[in-house]
């Protein structure tokens, strides 16, 4: 039988994981099996290491997508008495505030532009004109465009407002430098599948104890009640519903990589060399891209659907995957856009052939503007 060969996936996840860490799935765990629970306990102990948690930090481990440890974290963190400032420049805000709504938290939303940072002063400003708000959500790197968010400045501000902050850290936990140490926030979230490379599957919460302790009862959800999840996980040293044994298995496998491929400064310097390539190289080809260099996080790349009436995002994408990688389609609302993903276990050799993939297709397709049409390019 032949194998069919994997695309190498230039997406947020799931994303193109190592050998290795496919390969740590293959065992059928119990979750009783001591063997086990001393890997949860080691994910739990590695997971706090990477941001500095100590003692002070708990990190608590969640069944599900992304989204599950998001809204987990904040119907538990944000009581039902509280009122959130949501941050919002792109699609990840949004569904904050969406689960805000759903959960039935009251949130007022600051909204700024998808290709503006959301910054310090502007956080500033909404809290000092409005008292009865308590906690500060922010996106660090929002994946639907790849702008960061400048998180130091942004908790710089919710400390000494005194206001709690939420970071979702979905796509940059692990590639971009946060120490819990000097970084003040109650709770951040990030997944097992994004820049720790591995597979989808479950996700996780960093909580400042002193604010995780105070809780209990807070929670909408039974299964999302990240407090009760914790005192069960203290209690019992296991999961509390079933645990996604395999999706452990390959997260524990791929924290050893991490480790070895020297952590956070480590990651982060090949996603930039990645990102590097990419961006040169489509550039050069006369892609426009939709954000600044200074804005732009080492995650995902967004850009400009070329004007030329021959360029349709479907082709261009089978015919792209065609050649061994698949893109991602634009999250934007008002331009039309496509992604492209500079992590994964990926590096300057498969970065250099996505560039080369990417010109071949418009060189089949007969793409010859690729600059935006001035419309788009206006808007944004
Ligand atoms: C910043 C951010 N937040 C939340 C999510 C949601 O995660 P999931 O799709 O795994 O539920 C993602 C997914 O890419 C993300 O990038």
């Amino acid at each position: 039988m032949t194998q069919m060969k994997d695309p190498i996936l230039l997406t947020p996840g799931p994303l193109t994981t190592s050998l290795q860490t496919k390969q740590a799935q293959v065992r059928d765990y119990g979750s009783r099996d001591v063997a086990f629970i001393e890997m949860t306990a080691s994910v739990i102990a590695h997971l706090n290491d990477i941001v500095h948690g100590g003692d002070s930090h708990a990190c608590v481990l969640m069944q599900g997508s992304g989204t599950f440890s998001v809204e987990a974290a904040l119907g538990t963190l944000i009581p039902s008495s509280g009122h959130v400032l949501v941050c919002v420049n792109g699609e990840y805000g949004k569904r904050i505030a969406r689960i805000c709504e759903v959960i039935g938290r009251r949130h007022k939303i600051l909204q700024t532009a998808e290709d503006q940072p959301t910054t310090g002063k502007m956080i500033d400003e909404a809290l000092a004109a409005d008292p009865s708000l308590t906690h500060v959500s922010i996106v660090h790197c929002e994946t639907s465009t790849g702008i960061l968010n400048p998180l130091e400045e942004i908790a710089a501000v919710a400390a000494t407002r005194r206001r709690g902050l939420f970071v979702d850290a979905m796509s940059s936990f692990g590639a971009l430098e946060i120490d819990a140490r000097n970084l003040r926030f109650d709770c951040l979230v990030a997944a097992s599948g994004k820049c720790l490379e591995s597979v989808p599957g479950m996700g996780f919460a960093i909580v400042r104890k002193e604010a995780l302790e105070k809780c209990r009862g807070n929670c909408h959800s039974l299964s999302l009640d990240l407090y009760d999840q914790w005192q069960s996980y203290l209690r019992t040293r296991q999961w509390r519903y079933t645990p996604p044994t395999t999706v452990v298995a390959a997260l524990a496998e791929a924290l050893k990589q991490f480790e070895a491929q020297g952590g956070v400064a480590g990651r982060g310097a090949r996603y930039r060399e990645n990102c590097d390539i990419l961006i040169n190289g489509l550039e050069k080809l006369g892609f426009v891209s939709f954000l600044p260099r200074v804005i732009q996080a080492p995650i995902i790349t967004t850009w400009h659907a070329p004007a030329d009436p021959k360029y349709n995002f479907n082709a261009f994408y089978d015919k792209v995957r065609e050649r061994g990688f698949t893109l991602y389609p634009g999250k934007l609302t008002q331009v039309d856009t496509f992604r492209v993903g500079c992590i994964g276990a990926i590096g300057e050799a498969e970065m250099r052939q996505a560039v080369d993939a990417i010109a071949a297709t418009v060189k089949e397709m007969g793409i010859t503007q690729l600059k935006p049409s001035a419309s788009a390019r206006a808007v944004a």
